[in-house]
């Protein structure tokens, strides 16, 4: 019989993509997700429970319903400038709503939790490029509220019989290339959404966010992965944690470093369109430069990034963005 899986956020942009990893692998994902920016025409792949993490009682209802053989925990406020503008909503969404996941996943003798955590934990750093060791200084409320979750796991698996894989992720971007699954904020705040949505005029301009950093172009350097790539990995996380190889922090990345300037580019490419734009402030909590190093993903999990180019990212988010989005 089929194993389930929680998987909370699993309406929003990353745990829709996952569940249809998971369906694929041939698990049950149980999607847990409040719809506050998630979107119940992207639960397609298992069954549905509403429902809000800081409502324990209801979480407990879910886990003994469909008794799950792991989490994968998904939501999340999600937002580095908002964070910065309301630092306690996502210190209270974000940790107090992980802490009641663990502690009904652990009441339910789960044994196994796969985390999303963000490259935000790093925060501003010299080294080129990050490893799962760099040290961990985040400078928004956002990368603070995720390493707090990240400590959480560390304290429960040592008290509990609780493995966690715990992912810190790099930019994601891209979509289905079915184009069933897509990314789709409201309000959009990531860049190639927003470029996209630029491009085809529902929007006046994309605003570049600073100009002045210490980078070739001056513009912010990222490194994006792959949708489909991403969660390929937490598949592989989850049979890593079903061998009882323990617990484990990998990045998710693909080691290279894209300027918003050189998206712009891509952007122009693959679409063959213009990309009108406007040069503006730095948003704050922005760090200059983030890339990650994969080797342990690559390594030890077995991951392969198939799709992490930025091309193919844009095209399939491309794709995806000229179909018609979800509703609630
Ligand atoms: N940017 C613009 N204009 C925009 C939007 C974004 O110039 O309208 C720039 C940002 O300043 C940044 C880059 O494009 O330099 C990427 O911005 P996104 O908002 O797309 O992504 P972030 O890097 O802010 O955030 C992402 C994830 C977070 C993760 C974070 C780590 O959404 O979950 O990477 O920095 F934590």
């Amino acid at each position: 019989m089929s194993q389930t899986v929680i998987v909370s956020g699993g309406a929003g942009y990353i745990g829709s993509h996952a569940c249809k990893a998971l369906n694929a692998a041939g698990f049950i994902p149980v999607v847990f997700d409040n719809l506050s920016t998630g979107w119940r025409d992207a639960v397609q792949f298992g069954p549905f429970e509403e429902g809000d993490l800081l409502d324990r009682s209801r979480l407990d209802e879910v886990f003994a319903k469909h008794n799950p053989a792991a989490v994968m925990h998904f939501a999340a406020l999600s937002q580095v400038g908002d964070s910065m503008k309301d630092p306690g909503r996502y210190w209270r969404e974000n940790v107090v709503g992980a802490l009641n996941l663990i502690e009904a996943t652990v009441a339910a003798e789960c044994r196994h939790f796969v985390f999303s955590s963000t490259c935000a934990t790093y925060g501003e750093q010299d080294a080129v490029t990050l490893t799962e060791d760099s040290p961990q200084i985040p400078i928004n409320a956002y990368g603070g509220s995720k390493l707090a979750i990240e400590g959480m796991l560390r304290d429960f698996s040592a008290r509990y019989d609780l493995d966690s894989v715990i992912f810190r992720y790099f930019n994601v971007a891209g979509a289905d290339p079915d184009a069933e699954l897509g990314e789709f904020h409201q309000p959009e705040t990531h860049l190639i959404p927003l470029m996209l949505d630029a491009i085809e005029g529902k929007r006046p301009a994309l605003t570049i966010f600073g100009t002045d950093y210490p980078t070739p172009d001056g513009t912010c350097i990222r490194d994006y992965v792959h949708v489909m790539d991403l969660v390929d990995a937490h598949v592989l996380g989850l049979k890593w944690l079903q061998a009882d190889k323990g617990s484990r922090v990998f990045n998710l990345g693909t080691g290279s470093g894209f300027s918003v300037r050189d998206v712009v580019e891509a952007s122009r490419a693959v679409t063959n369109r213009e990309v009108p734009m406007t040069l503006g402030e730095r948003r704050p909590g922005d760090c200059s430069k983030l890339v990650s190093g994969s080797a342990r993903a690559i390594e030890e999990l077995g991951w392969e990034p198939k799709r992490s180019t930025l091309n193919q990212m844009i095209a399939d988010a491309w794709r995806w963005h000229q179909g018609k989005g979800f509703a609630r």
